[in-house]
């Protein structure tokens, strides 16, 4: 006879599999442990947002071109992994490109041509789509500004 496992085992294993299986969308995110709110990425948005500032005011291109390209990976999350918020009818990925693509293109280029007037321009740009998307989304009362100093004692910038 074949070796079998007793009854109960194989029910177990089988809802085991059966729920491992259940929400495979939401797999990667288990095995990984943590999946940060969009608060938190936000919070983690806001303070790339301010070293991107001080990056430019130092012409510090190379940290501010990794501040960029940070921000990019940050909005990449959050579409990611929160494809809809709260009470938001529009898909958080859509509103995410709708409201940044473009200055941060614009960054970009003003970063590789370190241009110091087309960055603070483009700058201020990113600051207000920031905030129109919070507008937008009812979370308006989140106020994104150009940070008036530097809160990173123990970063050269
Ligand atoms: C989808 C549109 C959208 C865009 C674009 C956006 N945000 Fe937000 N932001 C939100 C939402 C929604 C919340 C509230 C999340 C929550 O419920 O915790 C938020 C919250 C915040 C908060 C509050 C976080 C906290 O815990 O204090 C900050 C700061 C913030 N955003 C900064 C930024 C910055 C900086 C940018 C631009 C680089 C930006 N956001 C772009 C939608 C957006």
């Amino acid at each position: 006879m074949r070796a079998t496992l007793p009854k109960p085992f194989t029910a177990l294993i089988l809802a085991a599999l059966l729920g491992a299986c259940a929400h495979p969308e939401r797999h990667g995110q288990e095995i990984a442990g943590f999946v940060p709110g969009l608060g938190e990425i936000m919070a983690q948005t806001a303070t790339r947002h301010a070293k991107l500032w001080f990056a430019g005011q130092a012409q510090n291109w190379d940290l501010a071109a990794y501040e960029v390209d940070e921000l990019h990976e940050g909005i990449e999350d959050a579409g990611k992994y929160h494809p809809t918020h709260k009470q938001i009818r529009q898909p958080i990925p859509d509103l995410l490109a709708l409201y940044l693509d473009q200055p941060l293109a614009e960054l970009d280029q003003a970063v590789t041509a370190k241009n110091q007037q087309a960055f603070i321009a483009n700058y201020d740009k990113l600051t207000a789509a920031c905030n129109a998307c919070h507008q937008a989304t009812e979370f308006g009362f989140n106020v994104v500004v150009r940070p008036s100093f530097n809160p990173f004692a123990n970063q050269a910038f």
